[in-house]
């Protein structure tokens, strides 16, 4: 695939007013919500929520994309129908997490390298096959006293950077996700100056690995307060310091950035987001959104496991789809 056939899928994903669905909860991750639900994980209601989610009316309208997990890419609904198919037929992209997690890192106590690099050319290969256009990485990066140190942020950028060079060679737009936890009790200062460092790190290795910036999309955090720090930034501040850090680290041949959510309360990642696009700072790039439990919190509990709720839940759903795409627009009221 040709590197403008790659721009032109990343610019589809960051049309203007849509953004993506992050629906690739790994089989641990989808039993915690689950639990928060009081249903057991099993594959048939893996399968009944994710179709909940995919076939709401409407949804296109918000979501150009949705990112699958492996399971979900090769499941079909209740009716026979590839899920996959579901969101082709709908105008939706799918795209599919292709890391293994985030592993110990050797040496560094509460640090993590994600992994999954080895054989991942021939996973590649068959994700596409499967109907894949696009894929996601992630690394994470937690903030203390002296992490993350620079072996993690150096190992983190290293793999992301091997990653999106294999999915543009197999024509799938790479999703480069470096999230900076949002827990612990520092202030924004610390998540600005750690987020600054490692978006530095990762272009720096994007562009050793010599990756197409045009056919990326950045799925970062937002600059905010630690969840436990008592004094907590205004979304105003959120706004201007994430736009500062990204301005001064994200090259404008990248398509488009979409925020991963990371624990923020839905309607406050609706709130920052939309901030963020009313300021009067030039942003050579689309900002949108790559939201899992800020998409998913208010469906998941509306829903609540039950056929008879399904209604509800993608009204839920629908309903914070709207709002961000409002926020894509700064015009969210
Ligand atoms: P959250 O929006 O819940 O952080 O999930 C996004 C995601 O895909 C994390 O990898």
């Amino acid at each position: 695939m040709s590197g403008a056939e790659l721009a032109k899928t990343a610019q589809a994903l960051v049309v203007d007013g849509k953004g993506i669905l992050a629906a690739d909860e790994s089989a641990p991750t989808i039993k915690k919500r689950f639990d928060s639900i009081d249903i057991p994980s099993t594959e048939e209601n893996r399968r009944d929520y994710r179709t909940m989610l995919f076939t709401t009316p409407g949804g296109a309208k918000h979501v150009s994309g949705v990112i699958l997990f492996d399971e979900t890419i090769r499941q079909n609904a209740a009716d026979g129908t590839p899920l996959v198919r579901i969101l082709r037929d709908a105008g939706i992209i799918p795209g599919i997490k292709v890391d293994a997690g985030a592993k110990p890192l050797a040496g560094h106590p509460d640090e993590t390298v994600t992994e999954g690099l080895d054989g991942l050319r021939d996973r590649l290969k068959e994700y596409a096959k499967l109907g894949a256009r696009f894929t996601k990485w992630r690394a994470v990066y937690r903030i203390g006293d002296t992490i993350p140190s620079p072996a993690c942020v150096l190992a983190n950028a290293h793999a992301l950077a091997r990653y999106a060079s294999l999915c543009q060679e197999a024509g799938l737009v790479p999703i480069v996700e470096p999230e900076v936890l949002m827990d612990g009790d520092h202030d924004i200062d610390a998540c600005d100056e750690v987020t600054e460092e490692v978006l530095q790190s990762v272009f720096a290795e994007l562009a050793a690995q010599d990756v197409l910036l045009e056919g990326i999309l950045l799925k970062p955090n937002m600059v905010i307060s630690g969840a436990d720090c008592p004094k907590q930034a205004d979304v105003n501040e959120v706004a201007w310091r994430t736009v500062r850090c990204l301005r001064r680290t994200v090259p404008a041949a990248v398509p488009g950035i979409v925020f991963l959510s990371g624990g923020q309360n839905d309607e406050v990642a609706t709130l920052h987001l939309n901030a963020m696009n009313k300021l009067s700072e030039t942003r050579p790039w689309k900002l949108s959104f790559s939201y899992g439990r800020a998409l998913q919190a208010a469906p998941l509990k509306a829903w609540g496991g039950k056929t008879g709720n399904v209604k509800a839940g993608q009204a839920a759903f629908l309903e914070r789809a709207k709002a961000n795409s409002a926020a894509t627009l700064g015009k969210y009221a």
